[in-house]
């Protein structure tokens, strides 16, 4: 069922176990998450990116994601991740999004505050949730200058500041995730020697003086005992895109060379949907989620 995202974030969850916020953009991996989630007994958020959203189309991916949760036997919220456009924000909380992320956290913090504060005035007079970020995490062009990314992590006092002035019902934060999987631009070359870890002693520094649930973008491939222990630090959502898409396109690649003979789509898609479905059922028995629908 289509639910708010306030009735599968509450207090009671809080440093017991946390959401997964799979990003879509398309029917198979839309089927996918919901199939894991109905499979595990468990709640889920569906997250869109801008970039889905100029894929697919807005109405046509809103659509077809609202109709899809609200069709499944599980609990889903409708989400909008990172967004600079505020115009874009306002049509998605017509569309039925219960929560929006503003992120412009790359701008000044005056201006991260000032355009934040103006979403979060229009979004609670609608009832919805808004999600902005302090820190910012390292995205796929940043992989040569991986070291500056300290730099770059969620400051525990600018952190509360930024809450107390902003009024945000979740804060992303960074701390040592990073976004993507990183290519060497040059080579185009996967670096496999880096390995993502969360800073726990940063985590919970921000979970002393943030009162509000955190959110860790950047949660693919972070080892499973991290992700628990930063359950503990009131992190009460994982955005999770790259494992799902890795699964997927693997068991794509492998049905396409074993099988030139299929030329139906679908057929081509049925492993690759069933491997994501397996990579998101895996992601929530490690968050605790599964049975808590
Ligand atoms: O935050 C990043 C998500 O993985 C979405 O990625 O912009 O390629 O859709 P995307
Ligand atoms: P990953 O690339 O680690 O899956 O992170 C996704 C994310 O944070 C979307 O906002
Ligand atoms: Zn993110």
């Amino acid at each position: 069922m289509l639910v708010h995202i306030g009735k599968i974030i509450h207090k009671k969850m809080i440093g017991r176990y946390a959401i997964p916020a799979f990003n879509t953009s398309n029917l198979e991996i839309t089927e996918g998450v919901i199939r894991a989630a109905e499979a595990q007994k468990a709640p889920i958020i569906l997250q869109t990116s801008v970039g889905a959203l100029e894929y697919a189309g807005i109405e046509e991916l809103v659509g077809l994601n609202k109709i899809a949760a609200r069709n499944a036997s599980v609990p889903i919220a409708l989400h909008q991740d990172h967004c600079k456009d505020v115009e874009l924000l306002k049509k998605l909380i017509g569309l039925g999004y219960s929560s929006v992320m503003i992120d412009v956290s790359g701008l000044p913090y005056e201006d991260n505050v000032k355009i934040t504060r103006e979403v979060v005035k229009y979004a609670h007079k609608a009832g919805v949730w808004v999600q902005a970020e302090i820190g910012r995490l390292l995205g796929n062009e940043d992989w040569q200058n991986v070291k500056s990314g300290e730099d770059l992590m969620t400051d525990p006092d600018e952190a509360a500041k930024f809450v107390a002035e902003t009024g945000i019902d979740t804060l992303a934060v960074a701390v040592g995730t990073w976004h993507g999987i990183p290519v060497n631009p040059h080579t185009k070359k996967i670096m496999h020697t880096l390995k993502e870890h969360i800073d726990l002693p940063r985590l919970r520094a921000i979970a002393t003086k943030v009162k509000i649930p955190l959110v860790v973008h950047g949660a693919s491939g972070v080892p499973d005992v991290q992700l628990r222990e930063a359950i503990k630090e009131n992190v009460v959502v994982f955005n999770i895109d790259t494992d799902l898409r890795v699964a997927f396109n693997a068991a794509l690649r492998k049905n396409i060379k074993n099988h030139p003979e299929i030329y139906d789509p679908r057929k081509l898609f049925a492993p690759a949907t069933e491997a994501l479905q397996k990579v998101a059922e895996e992601k929530l028995e490690i968050l605790g989620t599964k049975g808590k629908a």
